[in-house]
């Protein structure tokens, strides 16, 4: 095979890859709206029951004084064990149900609608979003996130479902990052950290991801934004994230990203876009 052969077949099979991957967005947009129905009774009957919960106890309590001390502490002990799990089912089907709301607005958001939006929990969200996809997918995997977050920001007007596909873009790139790091496991000292942070500085919101991975090399800072490049084995990369981030924030947000990289130090990629 001569190098345009070679250059062509592995087009061939990144386009091959976006093309699986396309795919699974549109299946993870069904599957999360069919998980949402079930959900929603997971969430209404934990309500509805812990509302009977307390009717219960109100009725009980004149019941419980008649019964002898040791049966009551019994009942009332499973009454607020009942109660407590009650409102953890509850909880937790809210935080699902939430996260789902994020994959269909991230899958199908209004196209190119700018909503006033609380940025530092956008971010939170998916910061761990991402951390979470990389740990279900790796074990072993394991990292340090510093989060340092100007929770009195106002709502910022950003498109949500693309802003929040470039942080995602960004804190997948800094965990493969940390993870390629830590696989040479040639240091014994090395502890995976990102750090998040996000700022209003003057008319701008800056968002800072920092990893301590094994850097960016000078050679591939140039093609860095360039679409379908990628250092990644086939199947782990489709050279689009970057590309795809700048175009989000350059031109939809019209705002600059920037990077900065020390080898074995860090990767600082900074996020500048201005106050709508
Ligand atoms: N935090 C980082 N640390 C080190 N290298 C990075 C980092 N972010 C990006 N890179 C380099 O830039 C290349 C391009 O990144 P980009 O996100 O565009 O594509 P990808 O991560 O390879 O694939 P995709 O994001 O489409 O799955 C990566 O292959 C990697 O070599
Ligand atoms: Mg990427």
């Amino acid at each position: 095979m001569n190098d345009t052969d070679k250059e062509i077949e592995r087009l061939r099979k990144q386009l091959s890859q976006l093309e699986k991957m396309s795919g699974l967005g549109y299946l993870s947009a069904g599957i999360a709206h069919e998980i949402q129905n079930p959900l929603n009774f997971v969430i209404n009957f934990s309500k509805l029951s812990g509302k009977l919960l307390k009717d219960m106890a109100e009725i009980l309590q004149d019941v419980l004084i008649s019964l002898p001390d040791e049966t009551r502490d019994d009942l009332q002990d499973i009454l607020k064990d009942l109660q407590g799990n009650m409102q953890k089912i509850e909880e937790n089907g809210s935080r699902a149900s939430n996260i789902v709301k994020g994959i269909l607005l991230y899958s199908r958001g209004r196209e190119d609608e700018f909503i006033p939006t609380n940025l530092c929990q956008l971010v939170k969200e998916y910061v761990w979003l991402s951390y979470h996809a990389a740990r279900a997918n790796n074990k072993s995997f394991n990292v340090t996130i510093q989060e340092d977050y100007d929770e009195h920001m106002p709502l910022i007007k950003v498109i949500p479902q693309d802003f929040s596909r470039a942080v995602l873009n960004l804190m997948n790139n800094a965990c493969y990052a940390v993870n390629a790091r830590e696989k040479c496991a040639s240091e014994e000292l090395y502890s995976p950290t990102i750090k998040v942070s996000l700022k209003q500085k003057d008319a701008n919101i800056v968002l800072i991801i920092e990893d301590n991975g094994g850097g960016i090399s000078d050679e591939v800072k140039e093609h860095l934004f360039t679409p379908f490049f990628t250092t990644k084995p086939i199947g782990e990369g489709t050279g689009l994230g970057l590309s795809i981030t700048k175009g989000i924030i350059e031109q939809k947000h019209n705002g600059t990203i920037k990077v900065e990289s020390m080898a074995n130090r860090f990767t600082r990629f900074i996020i500048t876009i201005p106050i709508q």
